[in-house]
């Protein structure tokens, strides 16, 4: 039997896509090799969202080219593939395969036909593809991800994705709850729905707001996330709908990427400052607990130190409970690059705002941390912790980190913890005492 071994970068959507492409080769008959130098095909899943997660595959690229056998076939796929498509294949010779997001289903053809010395880039959009008939290979023992859109219709001036995953399209809410009432039936209890704009899902008579209820009823199913959504998908009745749907969690990630009107309008985000603050009183007004993360981009093109202000108090006044920050990374064929080059910032500037965001971040993170601990949480154990010590690693439906003692509990069990500590960022839990049996009297 063949064997097959997956590297994934980038986003919860490239690991869904890697779980696909596993689930495939599965059936058609390759194993899943646990390590790349033992593997007869190697496939490194990339991400293009950013330079440096470019600059990385391009070095993994590299070292596996010692480690792999001498005749296993090396495959880029994701979204790095489809950007580069056959420029990939030119400038390495050691790969024979290139396959954008959308040319999974052919993966076994394509192996095959690279082992007769064939090389291929496939990165053509299908509209029509969703993988439906796919049994994913799932990485995590506890949660599931399912996807339920792919592509995107938003065109952020900064953002490749529309270039590398297409067009939007939505998942037809029945193969949803097929899929969720199968994971349900394997045990696992969390599902993430994933999208590039997730809350914009629609089949055209139903919106996002129906595709949670339904996924929330669906037996065995007690955790429901989802990501990313788009500000302005929040209409009042998704909001119901995840207010009123019991399983769906206490959390949102919402990516804010400036406070400034003036670069909002610039990235073509489509709201504004006002816009997004009140996108997160409806959520908070709506949700009690609610927490909520973000995403921010530093220096922008043409981002002055007003701008910047704007964008650290609205972090400030939200209050976000963790932020993904970045710098503004080019990306060749979006809009952004053809703003005037004068208004590209110069690194020591870029570095500068960063490095106080993030300190902002922590801090803001630390003091709502801070106040929580002593309260309680119901976590679900996901694995063990990266730190070892007899712990495990669980989380709460707000999306906090929870270490327990791995006495207490097991992979996939959901425990009542009451918060004992907090390092800022994560939490020590202990579970709470079963309450004793009352004496019985005489
Ligand atoms: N430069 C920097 N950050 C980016 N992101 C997307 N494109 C870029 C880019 N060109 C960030 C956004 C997005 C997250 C997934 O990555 O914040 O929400
Ligand atoms: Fe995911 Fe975007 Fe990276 Fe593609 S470019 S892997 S969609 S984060």
């Amino acid at each position: 039997m063949p064997s097959v071994y997956i590297e994934t970068y980038g986003c919860q959507m490239n690991v869904a896509d890697s779980e696909l492409m596993l689930g495939k080769l599965a059936a058609a008959g390759y194993a899943v090799a646990a390590r790349p130098d033992a593997a007869d095909v190697v496939i490194v899943n990339t991400c293009a969202v950013r330079e440096n997660a470019e600059q990385r595959v391009i070095g993994r690229l590299t070292d596996l080219r010692r480690f792999m056998k001498p005749d296993a076939i090396l495959g880029v796929t994701g979204c790095m593939a489809q950007r580069l498509g056959n420029r990939l294949l030119d400038a390495d010779a050691r790969v024979s395969l290139v396959v954008g997001p959308d040319g999974y289903r052919a993966l076994p053809d394509l192996i095959d036909s690279a082992r007769r010395g064939e090389r291929a880039a496939v990165t053509r959009f299908d509209l029509e593809e969703h993988y439906d008939d796919f049994e994913a290979r799932r990485f995590a023992g506890v949660k599931a991800w399912i996807p339920v859109q792919r592509g995107c219709d938003y065109r952020c001036t900064y953002c490749i994705v529309p270039y590398t995953r297409g067009p939007e399209r939505s998942r037809g809410l029945d193969e949803v709850i097929r899929e969720v009432a199968s994971v349900a039936e394997q045990g696992l209890t969390e599902v993430v729905l994933l999208g590039q704009t997730v809350n914009s899902w629609t089949d055209g008579t139903r919106d996002f707001g129906d595709l949670l209820r339904a996924v929330g009823a669906v037996d065995g199913i007690r955790r429901v996330r989802f990501t990313s959504p788009h500000p302005n998908d929040f209409t009042d009745s998704v909001i119901a709908a995840m207010a009123g749907t019991p399983a769906v969690c206490e959390h949102v990630h919402l990516p804010m990427q400036s406070g400034s009107d003036a670069v909002l309008k610039r990235m073509l985000r489509r709201y504004t400052r006002d816009g997004y603050r009140d996108c997160v009183a409806r959520l908070r007004a709506a949700i009690p607990g609610l927490s909520i993360t973000t995403d921010i981009i530093v220096g922008f093109p043409g981002e002055t130190d007003a701008d910047f202000d704007d964008t650290m108090s609205l972090v400030r006044e939200v209050g976000f409970d963790d932020a993904f920050t970045f710098k503004f990374s080019a990306r060749e064929g979006t809009p952004a690059t053809r703003l005037p080059a004068d208004l590209t910032l110069p690194h020591e500037v870029v570095d500068e705002r960063y490095e106080a965001l993030v300190r902002e971040v922590r801090a803001i993170a630390r003091a709502r941390n801070v106040q929580r601990v002593g309260e309680r949480r119901e976590v679900l154990v996901e694995k063990e912790a990266r730190k070892g010590g007899h712990l495990l690693q669980a989380r709460s439906r707000d999306f906090r980190t929870v270490l327990v003692p791995d006495r207490v509990a097991a992979i996939g069990d959901y425990l009542d913890v009451v918060l004992t500590g907090t390092t800022g960022s994560t939490f020590t839990g202990a579970p709470v005492a079963a309450r004793a049996p009352l004496p019985v009297a005489g």
